[in-house]
């Protein structure tokens, strides 16, 4: 058969597989029944972005079944074939959403099947910064569980995502890969329809920071096709649906990678049967360059292993968390102070415990030199010591300063991990992610008790408390220079962060401190400085400098923004916030959630739903995306009053900031302010939240009217 009547044959296929699957759920729930994939604001996320249609019943979803039959059209031309594809794609999301109307969890470990809204914005960040450079989708069974492996540990080393559909699943727990998605390696399910879960990932991407209007396809397909990094890598006996699911895949942008024959489709549909070449065929087709440090260690080093834990039972060696004095630190010295590629370790080195291992003291001293270093970029490169040290296989840092935590696991003691090996790793990071800042770096590793405990005292601590009086002092008023982050306009293009001392990224990842040295590393990169100029209202934050700065970056999309204001003219979301802000009118006062919270918010929407109303770069009154730090900041919503409008957020959210909040509410005249704000346990919905403020006294109910 052609190419394309496969394709025709697949989609004609799926088509009638979704109509069974329709009338089988609605025998045994009826059409009124409810279907929904969890944790979403975007209903069935392909039909909804492809026709604007949010399907709420089995019914509904019947109707839909007519979309899917238009779209296929059986004539020999490429345009018709993409369609047809597209089309199968739709019958996969009908055909899994009537697994989710009728099974409570359709899918158990260690399969995920339908992925959240939040687990979407929360890549965010690393796939605008590069830490993610792309998204794999392997569909199939490789000719055996080692070429599998191979083949998904080799993204999963290159820190792509991978997601597996398909028996390739089975294949790579036989060859033990690490799996989950903090080890960006997600199997999403067996069945070949499961796919869809990856390409509404992609879909609602675009609905999420694109800002794409639902019912625009065209659109649509041009913002997967342009800012999407994903391809496939179709493997083993393609049947016919997999083939046109593969059109589908084609039809929005990314290319196909198979070890079979087929009539090749030049850039699109590619094959490639020799397994060494699959992952840089792949990675080639979709113009994805991968930088590579090499780490001269003995195990694996990739920020695919960020995520692991390194377990008691798996541990050899393990430092500070309490157990032992352990601390870290950047320093800047004089370029004559420091010898390039200098690792010391102080003291008796892990071989040196019994045979199960043990615990020892741990300083890591890492001294710097360079000519555009400054002393403020210190705890900007030592935030990174967290993340270097994890992508180490079988190595696990938490914390930092001198809370921190180490682990070292027995399998990279026994690959002959030694300490200095901490050295290299750092040393080979540090150099390359802050070439631009510093020239020679050395490091110190100290095991011995009592120079940790003394070296703590002479050198760590003073330091410590030196930038946190620093951080104190840094405020607005302060400085005379602000910068503009444009790092998420990769996704959300017209999308502009103002970054302040006082008020950091929406992301929660880059402080002021932060983009100052994103400018000096990278001089023409995404963070530029703004001279600060005359202010013309501080209240609401109005800066001409500003304006005229955001307007430009924005390409015209914004004129105006007030950056302490949610009513006027407020800040854009691109939408990896970590929280969300809005306007509780019955409580004339805001709410805010963080990301990680599920649950119901008084305003009647979860948190997905409610960041659903804002992001892709545009203004939303009322609604702001914001980072956790901002909500304690001086400048958080003066313009409407400040941290007095604050009436409802989750319990753990507020625990978290318990201390800082009721530090900021006695600046503002209250005890024990964290007590005053409502969560859901006091309830999530308005009369409750107003009853109890009512009770408490809340400041926000006598205010100004909000709005
Ligand atoms: Fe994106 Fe803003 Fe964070 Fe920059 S500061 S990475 S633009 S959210
Ligand atoms: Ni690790
Ligand atoms: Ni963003």
């Amino acid at each position: 058969m052609a190419l394309f009547d496969i394709i025709f044959e697949g989609s004609k296929q799926a088509l009638e597989a979704a109509k069974a699957a329709v009338e089988a759920a609605i025998e045994k729930k009826g059409s009124d029944a409810k279907v929904a994939f969890p944790e979403t604001a975007y209903g069935l996320p392909a039909i909804y972005a492809a026709t604007g249609k949010k399907i709420g019943t089995l019914g509904e979803l019947r109707d839909a079944l007519s979309i899917v039959e238009s779209l296929i059209v059986p004539e020999q031309n490429l345009e018709k074939a993409l369609n047809a594809g597209l089309a199968t794609a739709l019958s996969a999301e009908i055909i899994e959403a009537c697994k989710y109307a009728v099974e409570e969890k359709p899918y158990s470990e260690p399969c995920v099947g339908f992925i959240s809204d939040a687990v979407i914005r929360s890549l965010g960040v690393p796939l605008v910064t590069g830490d993610i450079p792309g998204v794999a989708v392997v569909i199939g069974e490789a000719p055996s569980a080692q070429e599998a492996a191979k083949v998904i540990k080799d993204y999963q080393n290159k820190g792509l995502l991978v997601f597996l559909v398909g028996k390739i699943i089975d294949q790579a727990l036989e060859a033990k890969v690490k799996m989950g998605l903090e080890l960006r390696v997600v199997p999403l399910g067996y069945d070949v329809t499961s796919v869809i879960h990856v390409v509404t990932v992609a879909i609602r991407a675009a609905l999420i920071f694109g800002a794409v209007p639902p019912g625009n396809l065209e659109e649509l397909l041009k913002y997967t096709r342009e800012r999407v990094p994903a391809f496939v890598n179709a493997l083993g006996s393609l049947s016919e649906l997999v083939v046109s699911a593969g059109a589908g895949a084609i039809a929005l942008g990314f290319p196909v990678i198979t070890d079979q024959d087929v009539q090749e489709v030049p850039h699109y549909l590619i094959v490639q049967k020799d397994y060494d070449k699959i992952v840089p065929t792949s990675l080639e087709a979709r113009g994805i360059k991968i930088k590579i440090t090499e780490v001269p260690i003995p195990v694996g080093f990739a920020a695919a292993f960020e995520g692991e834990r390194v377990r008691k039972e798996d541990m050899f060696a393990e430092f500070g968390g309490g157990r032992t004095p352990a601390w870290e630190l950047v320093r800047m010295r004089d370029m004559a102070d420091v010898e390039d590629h200098r690792i010391e370790v102080i003291g008796p080195d892990i071989d040196t415990l019994a045979p199960e291992g043990g615990k020892l003291p741990l300083a890591i001293l890492v001294e710097v030199a360079g000519k555009n270093m400054q002393e403020d970029f210190e705890p900007v490169i030592e935030r990174r010591i967290h993340y270097f040290l994890n992508y180490i296989e079988g190595v696990m840092h938490i914390g930092q300063r001198d809370i921190m935590w180490l682990r070292i696991s027995k399998s990279t003691y026994e690959a002959g991990f030694r300490l200095h090996h901490i050295g290299e790793a750092l040393y080979a990071k540090m150099l390359d992610e802050f070439g631009n800042i510093i020239d020679k770096v050395q490091v110190k590793i100290y095991t011995d008790k009592e120079k940790v405990i003394k070296l703590a005292e002479e050198i760590a601590r003073p330091k410590y408390e030196a930038r946190d009086a620093r951080l104190a002092g840094l405020t607005d008023e302060s400085v005379d220079t602000f910068y503009s982050c444009l790092l998420c306009q990769s996704f959300a293009p017209a999308h502009v962060c103002i970054v302040t001392p006082e008020r950091l990224g929406l992301c929660g990842a880059v402080s002021w401190l932060d983009a100052k040295a994103t400018k000096e590393i990278n001089p023409t990169g995404p963070c530029q400085p703004i001279v600060k100029g005359e202010c013309k209202d501080e209240i609401k934050g109005s800066w001409d400098s500003i304006n005229k700065a955001v307007q430009e970056l924005s390409h015209g999309a914004t004129k105006e923004v007030n950056i302490y204001s949610i009513m006027e003219n407020p800040m854009t979301s691109c939408g990896c916030f970590e929280c969300i802000c809005g306007v509780m009118p019955e409580a004339n006062g805001v709410i805010i959630v963080n990301r990680e919270y599920a649950g119901m918010t008084p305003l009647g929407m979860t948190f997905g739903e409610l960041a659903s109303t804002t992001g892709g770069g545009v203004q939303t009154p009322g609604f702001m995306g914001m980072g956790r730090q901002y909500i304690t900041s001086r400048k958080f919503l003066l313009a409407e009053g400040g941290i007095k409008r604050l009436v409802w957020m989750p319990k753990e959210l507020k625990e978290a900031l318990r201390e800082k909040l009721n530090q900021r509410g006695k600046e503002i005249g209250f005890e024990n302010f964290a007590d005053m704000i409502a969560d859901e346990t006091v309830g999530t919905d308005p009369d409750s939240v107003v009853a109890f403020l009512n009770k408490v006294g809340h400041p926000a109910l006598t205010m100004d009217p909000i709005m």
